[in-house]
């Protein structure tokens, strides 16, 4: 049995008072949940945020990484400081990251494999444009983007990442993938794990849906027997109804 992962990725935004109005609406939760929950919030709140949540059951953990460990790569952070920081998870890959910064598979690969040699679990990205979609090529996009980020890795190390499927035409436009698109998409990722690892390393790996996940749409896209979880932008960000889509996890 797999374990419901929430992922809240704050992207630009955020503040330090989020921080303590998060912790504080998310205790109750904490002991009624059985889901594993993880804040990503920006870089610069990190430090803060892993003393807020200290002692819960709370994880932080990073938007990005850079595949170099250091050097001259102004405004980038570094893996060391990730793990300085405590950090156990990054998420990587993320559509805004590939299509506004152009990032190329090839680069992504290089920061899962930098990310698992300093003990951080990746939480890798992938999904179709709509056009992908309409034109009946989103399997094969997504198929591709999982082979390059995870084939040839040690299945260990494949196991310690987590996939999120994200249709881009779904983050940030209210548009939601349907409960039957997202289970078939993450049935397919499953397939396909077993390949790239093997089936008993597919079976308890987690893979969470992306894209407009909200309050109203959680408890649904949650039930599939595929969906192992969500990652959740900008209703991650509104303190009123976080706990609930929390909850819709079970
Ligand atoms: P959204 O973002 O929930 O705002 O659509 C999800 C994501 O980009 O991870």
């Amino acid at each position: 049995m797999r374990a419901k992962l929430i992922v809240a990725n704050w992207k630009m935004n955020g503040s330090f008072a989020l921080i303590e109005a998060m912790q504080k609406v998310l205790s109750p939760i904490l002991k009624k949940t059985t889901c594993e929950i993880l804040v990503c919030p920006p870089y610069v709140l990190i430090p803060s945020m892993k003393k807020t949540v200290e002692g819960t059951r709370i994880a932080v953990g990073g938007q990005n990484v850079h595949s170099e460990t250091a050097g001259a790569f102004t405004g980038e952070t570094s893996v060391l400081l990730l793990q300085e920081c405590g950090i156990k998870w990054c998420i990587v890959g993320h559509s805004e990251r590939r299509i506004l910064f152009g990032e190329t598979d090839t680069f992504i690969r290089r920061k899962i494999e930098v990310l698992l040699k300093h003990g951080i679990r990746p939480i890798l990205c992938i999904g179709e444009t709509l056009d992908q979609r309409e034109s009946d090529n989103h399997e094969e996009v997504v198929v591709t983007q999982l082979g390059k980020g995870l084939s040839g890795l040690a299945v260990e190390d494949q196991m310690r990442c987590v996939v999120a499927y994200e249709p881009i035409w779904a983050i940030g436009t209210g548009k939601t993938a349907t409960e039957e698109q997202a289970n078939s998409m993450h049935q397919l990722i499953r397939k396909e794990l077993e390949s790239l690892a093997s089936p008993e390393a597919a079976e308890k790996m987690q893979i969470l849906y992306g894209g407009s996940v909200n309050v109203e749409n959680a408890e649904i896209l949650l039930s599939q027997s595929e969906v192992d979880g969500a990652l959740v932008g900008g209703a991650s960000l509104k303190i009123e109804t976080f706990p609930q889509i929390v909850a819709a996890g079970g």
